[in-house]
């Protein structure tokens, strides 16, 4: 297949040439995923695919999912490296470059994901797109995979349930302090290695949005789900400014057209593909979900206060009163 389509890009850019036509110089586009196709981001990576490779001849993009290529924690500097030039990690991966996306990672900030798409579409979510283009990445625009769950062998429903237990997060320090803030042990370890950690016992949980647990059989290896939304895990588009701005112009606005349309394509199906999955896991007979009630939750809100005091002052207050504006 990819033979196939090699063949064709090669084709099509000798017809142009013969005939004089300008084409655009033969480009390779590596895009870097670690989640598996049949995902908000595993169908926009595609729709990407098939609308730049249409609008810019001679171009060949190339997908690489499931980790198959990088994992989050090295592909930005193998884009930095000119290795990538496409990557969506999660908004909880970039601590490295800046603290304003730690916004995201606030537990109990966004009432549910049309407050975060708000919040994304709102004049201080876009600025955000920018903020690390001093490190060479530029934001191309946000992707929605959906509000996390908890997971584990019993149900976590208290901020007690989850004390003492490891839980695996991202590589985030406000995820790790939200753990900790329960008593509970964050381990932070790539998405690869997750369903090995939870299968072996080597963590007792994790949090995951619906696409993630289904996608990558966590429910499998959990007898339980909470449905806590107490978080939201989306993406960043991110690519790297050199390679960006290096484009010609027309070319460039090709590719962003291209990405914004396959970005409001997989935002357009994360909600259903959510529902689809979560109904999944509920029909499974091996896990069990289960719902917190309003005074659960209280609790829960309680504990992690200190969470948004501790992070602040590294992500603004104006920038987290923007976040909690987008819930009215
Ligand atoms: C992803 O959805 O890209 C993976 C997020 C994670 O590491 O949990």
């Amino acid at each position: 297949m990819k033979l196939m389509k090699t063949v064709l890009a090669s084709a099509v850019a000798a017809v142009g040439i013969l005939a004089g036509g300008a084409q655009a110089a033969d480009m390779t586009i590596k895009f870097s995923h670690v989640v598996a196709e049949n995902t908000p981001k595993g169908k926009m990576a595609r729709k990407f695919e098939e609308l730049a490779e249409a609008a810019v001849p001679g171009l060949d993009v190339q997908v690489f999912p499931n980790s198959q290529l990088y994992d989050d924690s090295r592909v930005l500097e193998a884009m930095l490296l000119g290795d990538v030039q496409i990557a969506a990690p999660s908004l909880s991966k970039f601590q490295r470059f800046t603290n304003k996306l730690q916004v995201f990672d606030l537990p109990f900030l966004f009432d549910d994901m049309a407050a975060v798409d708000r919040f994304q579409q709102s004049e201080a979510g876009q600025s955000l797109l920018n903020s690390m283009e001093d490190k060479g990445l530029i934001g191309l625009g946000y992707l929605h995979n959906g509000m996390k769950q908890f997971s584990a062998n019993e149900p976590i429903l208290t901020p007690e349930d989850a004390a003492g237990k490891k839980f695996r997060i991202q590589t985030s320090d406000i995820l790790a302090a939200q753990f900790e803030a329960v008593d509970a042990i964050p381990v932070k370890k790539p998405f690869s290695e997750v369903f090995t950690l939870l299968q072996t016992k080597a963590i007792d949980g994790a949090e995951n949005p619906w696409s993630n647990l289904y996608s990558k059989k966590f429910f499998e290896v959990q007898d339980y789900v909470t449905e806590s939304n107490h978080g939201v895990l989306d993406y960043l588009v991110v690519t790297s400014a050199s390679f960006w701005n290096g484009l010609e112009p027309d070319v460039r606005d090709k590719l962003n057209k291209a990405m914004n349309e396959a970005i409001a394509y997989g935002n357009e199906q994360s909600a259903d593909l959510a529902a689809r999955d979560r109904q999944a896991i509920i029909d499974d007979e091996g896990t069990k979900v289960v719902q917190m009630s309003a005074e659960q939750r209280q609790a829960w809100v309680e504990a992690e206060k200190p969470v948004w005091s501790e992070f602040e002052d590294d992500i603004g207050r104006d920038l987290i009163d923007a976040a909690l504006k987008a819930n009215q």
